[in-house]
């Protein structure tokens, strides 16, 4: 049976597994080892955008090429899907052609009707619920800085977005502290709190949403933000701006967290709204290496879900 990426619920088990595989194989690209990664020789990919994208459009294409495959980037505006073809059709379509389909969707019911009529894996390349791909680079980075995740705490400060979802089910399943900081009524997803509590009993973890900044960034060995206006949010802006100032990630704020903290940021990044030049600018900042992971990690997920 195909296997979906469209929550970090879905990689629950096996998350551990993906990141030492993305691990695994960023080493073996530094050490100059391309033919034993293409292992998706002649293997296809369909990638719908329905927003902008730099890192996941670039890092799936470049991953798909350096495993043997192709990838082919896919707008609703040059598809028959801008033109009032269903999206169940589309995946019906695309299932003939293509072995996986990574879906960059406005809303996650979209995603959920691609994901049941496609025949082939669906891949959240990000909607408005969920980021899963983004965390599973994100983790892979605290992995490699920090070595292990249990006893760490993570404080999320900003909006109860994607992000923060996908953050908080990926944290509590590999047993890391998260603290989620929120104006009221922009706290992360219900539903998902609900999830990620059980998960974090399971694992040993807490999840801590709160309104304070400063109580979740004490002692915190990260500091991850995220936009406070996200994609299709675009009418929100002002209000948000105003709302959100409370929460920036500027020097007064980190310097309740560990001296030695790592700073992340999925990106892109408002410079001057959620965080300052002078933090994600810092030696603590990590957001390029985040950034690169996304290559390392789109690898690891692609073979997982295509090869299995
Ligand atoms: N972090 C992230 O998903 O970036 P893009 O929107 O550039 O893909
Ligand atoms: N929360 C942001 C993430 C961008 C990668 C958005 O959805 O626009």
């Amino acid at each position: 049976m195909k296997k979906d990426l469209i929550s970090m619920v879905d990689i629950k088990d096996e998350l551990q597994d993906v990141i030492n595989l993305a691990m695994e194989m960023k080493h073996r690209q530094q050490m100059g080892e391309r033919e034993v990664q293409a292992v998706l020789k002649n293997r296809n990919l369909a990638m719908i955008f329905e927003k902008p994208s730099t890192r996941t459009r670039v890092s799936f294409e470049v991953a798909m090429t350096q495993l043997g495959g192709h990838a082919l980037y896919l707008s609703p505006r040059d598809m028959q899907l801008g033109r009032g073809e269903t999206i169940a059709d589309t995946a019906k379509v695309l299932s003939r052609y293509v072995d996986a389909i990574v879906y960059r969707a406005y809303k996650h019911e979209m995603m959920l009707e691609l994901a049941e009529n496609a025949t082939v894996p669906v891949i959240n390349a990000l909607d408005d619920l969920e980021h899963p791909c983004q965390i599973v680079a994100d983790l892979m980075t605290i992995k490699e800085k920090r070595g292990e995740f249990f006893g760490l705490k993570l404080a999320y400060v900003g909006d109860g977005n994607n992000v923060a979802n996908s953050l908080m089910l990926g944290a509590a399943t590999v047993g890391m502290n998260i603290y989620l900081a929120t104006p009221e009524g922009y706290e992360p997803n219900q539903e998902l709190t609900g999830i990620a509590n059980k998960i974090a009993n399971e694992s040993g973890s807490k999840v801590v949403i709160t309104h304070d900044p400063i109580e979740a960034v004490r002692d915190a060995d990260i500091v991850y933000t995220d936009v406070w206006v996200s994609m299709g949010e675009e009418a929100e802006a002002e209000k948000r701006l105003k709302i959100f100032k409370p929460y920036q990630v500027n020097r007064e704020l980190v310097k309740h967290a560990k001296q030695n903290f790592i700073f992340m940021h999925c990106l892109p990044a408002h410079r001057g709204q959620e965080v300052t030049d002078e933090i994600i600018d810092s030696r603590n900042s990590v957001v390029f290496d985040q950034a690169e992971n996304r290559l390392h990690a789109q690898k690891a997920i692609l073979v997982r879900l295509i090869q299995h």
